[in-house]
């Protein structure tokens, strides 16, 4: 057995996201982001296919996001509770990656194991930007799943679609625990 990694085994038995309204300036610049999309990218991939891609959204492109967001949701009869909520991820957002699952034709790789590696993906990067000090969330939303806006407002092609807004900046305040599974109820231990 190699010699075992304690840090990094401390900080996944407690590591927990800031949630995103509480994440303000400073945000990681693109020299600081750029080894956290590279700690994303070592992400386990069967076939290494690369299913995936990073948009990187700073401010000008996150108003614009919310922006499309209130219009597109106007448009397609979204509430106005609904078109806020979305909004507001990107409206008080210092920095957001979203992470796109990217489907690519395999007859060996089925596509759902594509999407399970974009889900990697996203905690890989949650997790590289929580242990580099920033706070980050992972967050979807309707606009997540509406095909038309992230062809309209994110450039994305019938292939793809997004496994995560991933939220990075300077957290203001330490959210309260929440409630974690219960390891022993959710565990079968198999010895025949
Ligand atoms: C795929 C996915 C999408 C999510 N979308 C949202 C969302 O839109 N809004 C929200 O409040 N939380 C959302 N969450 C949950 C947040 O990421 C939440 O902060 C997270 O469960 C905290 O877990 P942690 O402290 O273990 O990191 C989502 C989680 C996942 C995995």
């Amino acid at each position: 057995m190699t010699q075992a990694n304690q840090a990094v085994l401390d900080f996944l038995q407690t590591r927990r996201s800031r949630p995103a309204k509480l994440l303000r300036a400073p945000a990681p610049d693109k020299d600081s982001l750029l080894p956290l999309l590279v700690a994303a990218g070592r992400t386990p991939d069967h076939g290494k296919l690369e299913p995936w891609r990073f948009i990187v959204l700073w401010p000008a492109a996150l108003k614009r996001i919310a922006g499309a967001i209130e219009a597109h949701g106007q448009a397609i009869g979204k509430s106005e509770e609904d078109i806020a909520k979305a909004r507001t991820q990107f409206d008080d957002s210092p920095l957001c990656v979203a992470v796109i699952e990217v489907q690519k034709p395999s007859e060996k790789i089925p596509a759902i194991e594509q999407t399970y590696s974009a889900g990697a993906v996203c905690l890989a990067l949650l997790n590289a930007a929580l242990a580099s000090g920033w706070g980050a969330n992972w967050l979807t939303g309707w606009v997540a799943h509406d095909t038309v806006f992230c062809r309209d407002a994110l450039g994305l092609s019938g292939d793809e679609r997004i496994a995560g807004f991933i939220h990075i900046g300077t957290a203001t305040a330490i959210p309260p625990e929440r409630p974690r599974p219960d390891i022993g109820a959710i565990t079968t231990w198999v010895d025949t």
